[in-house]
């Protein structure tokens, strides 16, 4: 194996971070480039008061030219809407992109545009982008130089979800998708509702029925399930710093241990998704600082519904361990390389 240069465009934001610390643990990548348009000129230790990895990097200003000249990979942890400009210019250059925002996660241009109130720019390269749900689509993601990382609410829902709904084992129709989120999942920006009185010791729902994870969640159930699939999502935040735990309500077509059985077959050789016994409830604190997903389920009799339990950490599986996870499959790496298994944990 060869070291391979990556670039962490968006280095002072939580999944920027969170790829350098994951960065720091994997044997086959340096970083070369990490940038900020504010905080250029800074050291990385400089600007987080901490080291993030056992060599220093300089913040840059992000430029595509310099990208180019020092890496072969760029993990584009930006806002949409920039994530897509800055794809193109390194694409026509030659490096692969990784990217975690949404630009290119959702195929169909018009939807996008519906969800994210601004047209595509880039088309041509949505249909090219391969959605980086590593699990689902393993063998695509080994020969893409365009990954649409998920969002951190798609990962919670689809990992069980998909299955079901490819095998025909879970209606199509009638998904609730209730999710809640820890308050990283909003990034590091400065926002009065996400100060600390504002979230400590309380618990909302926010965009219902309006939360753009909804056509990106839609788009990858309606694929699993070859007809069109419709979700009822709604998130919450919770006063928690990181983690996702999703429930999730669908008719099943069988029994539980079938489900169950399933979703265990499915994953078997999947080292990051864990499927509890029936009745098993995971919790966002086995998970936190990992890259797994902890998936429970359990059959009501009385109300013919199978609740689904799905945690993640959204920072690590639903966000830059997935983006490492992704790596590690394009570039032939064992897809466990480097990733964290054990909790921090309390
Ligand atoms: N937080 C999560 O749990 C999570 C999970 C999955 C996916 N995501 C997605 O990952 C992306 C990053 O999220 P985050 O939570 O890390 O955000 P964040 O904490 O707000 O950090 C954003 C980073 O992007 C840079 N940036 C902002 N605007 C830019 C621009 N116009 N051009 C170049 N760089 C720019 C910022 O630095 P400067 O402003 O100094 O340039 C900063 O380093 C977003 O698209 C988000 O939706 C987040």
């Amino acid at each position: 194996m060869t070291v391979v240069r990556v670039a962490v465009v968006g280095a002072t934001g939580y999944t920027g971070l969170e790829l350098l610390r994951l960065a720091a643990g994997h044997p086959e990548i340096r970083v070369t480039v990490a940038t900020s348009r504010r905080e250029a000129g800074k050291t990385l230790s400089e600007y987080w008061g901490f080291s993030p990895l056992p060599y220093e990097v300089r913040i840059t200003s992000p430029d595509p030219d310099h990208l180019a000249a020092e890496a072969e990979v760029a993990f584009l942890c930006v806002p949409h809407g920039t994530a897509q400009e800055m794809a193109a210019e390194l694409l026509s250059r030659g490096i692969k992109v990784i990217d975690l925002s949404a630009d290119f996660r959702i195929p169909d241009p018009e939807v996008y545009q519906r969800w994210y109130e601004t047209p595509h720019r880039f088309p041509g390269l949505l249909s090219e982008a391969v959605y980086g749900l590593s699990e689902i689509h393993r063998e695509e993601i080994r020969r893409a130089r365009l990954v649409a990382n998920p969002g951190c609410y798609p990962t919670a829902a689809l990992l069980p979800l998909v299955p079901l709904v490819r095998e025909g084992l879970v209606e199509p129709r009638d998904i609730l998708i209730d999710a809640k989120s820890g308050v990283s999942g909003a990034g590091r920006k400065a926002e009065v509702s996400l100060s600390f009185c504002e979230v400590n010791e309380d618990f909302r729902a926010y965009r219902v029925a309006a939360h753009r994870h909804t056509p990106e969640m839609e788009a990858e159930l309606t694929r699993a399930a070859g007809s069109e699939v419709r979700v009822l999502f709604t998130p919450h935040l919770t006063p928690m710093q990181r983690g996702i735990f999703a429930t999730i309500y669908a008719y099943p077509r069988t029994g539980e241990g079938e489900i169950h059985e399933a979703l265990r077959d499915f994953y078997a050789e999947s080292p990051f998704v864990e499927v509890l016994p029936p009745g098993r409830v995971p919790r966002v604190a086995e998970v936190r600082g990992t890259n797994l997903c902890r998936i429970g389920l359990r059959l009501d009799h009385r109300t013919g519904r199978l609740v689904l339990l799905s945690v993640i950490d959204n920072l690590v599986k639903g966000a830059s361990g997935q983006a490492l996870q992704n790596l590690n499959l394009v570039q032939g790496w064992p897809e466990d390389l480097g990733l964290p298994r054990a909790p921090v944990f309390p």
